[in-house]
């Protein structure tokens, strides 16, 4: 190896331990911020339930890209290596029941792809079936809908569903203010 190709090489693998390690603040600050996005995101989609003309299937369908891309895997890498931390509310619930936190971050992803998916289908407007219908939410609560068979949910009840995912993970894994 030349000097030349071992310089290139320690300065590449310096870049690739920073950007997966990071310093712990750096760690707290970029999960902190990536839950502002998704709180975000949730905020448009809310908008639009609350004022269907204001539907637009680009916004709503990017919000819940944006969601979609935090959660799962890539929202369960950002708490594994470091989970209660100095500046941070993530509890050590985390480490103690890891499986329960990435099946609530699971879900998160399952409901933001349903809710894309409904973008994609409702190109123009809003329509009566995106909304929930009278008793879906009853039905949910009762029987439990897991988000396997959220499928043939309204896109309405996926979203309440998503905000309860919010609330449980929160409940467990994050210290109240
Ligand atoms: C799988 C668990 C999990 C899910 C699901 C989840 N969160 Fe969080 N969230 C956390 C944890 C843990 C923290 C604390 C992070 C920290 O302080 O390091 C947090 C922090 C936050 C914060 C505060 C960020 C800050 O500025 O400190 C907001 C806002 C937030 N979440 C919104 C949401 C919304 C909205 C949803 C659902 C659409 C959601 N979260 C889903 C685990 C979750």
């Amino acid at each position: 190896m030349t000097w030349k190709t071992a310089v290139i090489l320690s300065v590449s693998l310096i870049g690739v331990t920073s950007a997966i390690a990071g310093t712990a603040s750096e760690i707290v600050q970029s999960r902190q911020s990536a839950m502002k996005e998704i709180a975000a995101a949730t905020k448009v989609m809310a908008g639009m339930f609350k004022e269907p003309r204001s539907y637009s299937a680009s916004s709503f369908g990017a919000a819940a890209r944006e969601i979609e891309a935090r959660a799962g895997g890539r929202l369960v890498e950002t708490f594994a290596h470091l989970g209660a931390a100095p500046g941070s509310k993530a509890t050590d619930a985390i480490k103690d029941d890891p499986a329960h936190f990435a099946e609530l971050a699971d879900n998160l992803k399952t409901y933001a792809a349903d809710l894309e998916a409904a973008a994609r289908d409702h190109p123009d407007a809003m329509t009566g079936d995106m909304r929930m219908k009278a008793g879906e939410a009853m039905e949910g609560g009762l029987l439990g809908i897991t988000p396997h068979s959220s499928q043939k949910i309204s896109a309405e009840h996926a979203f309440h569903l998503m905000l309860q995912t919010c609330a449980s993970c929160h409940s467990r894994f994050r210290e109240k203010s």
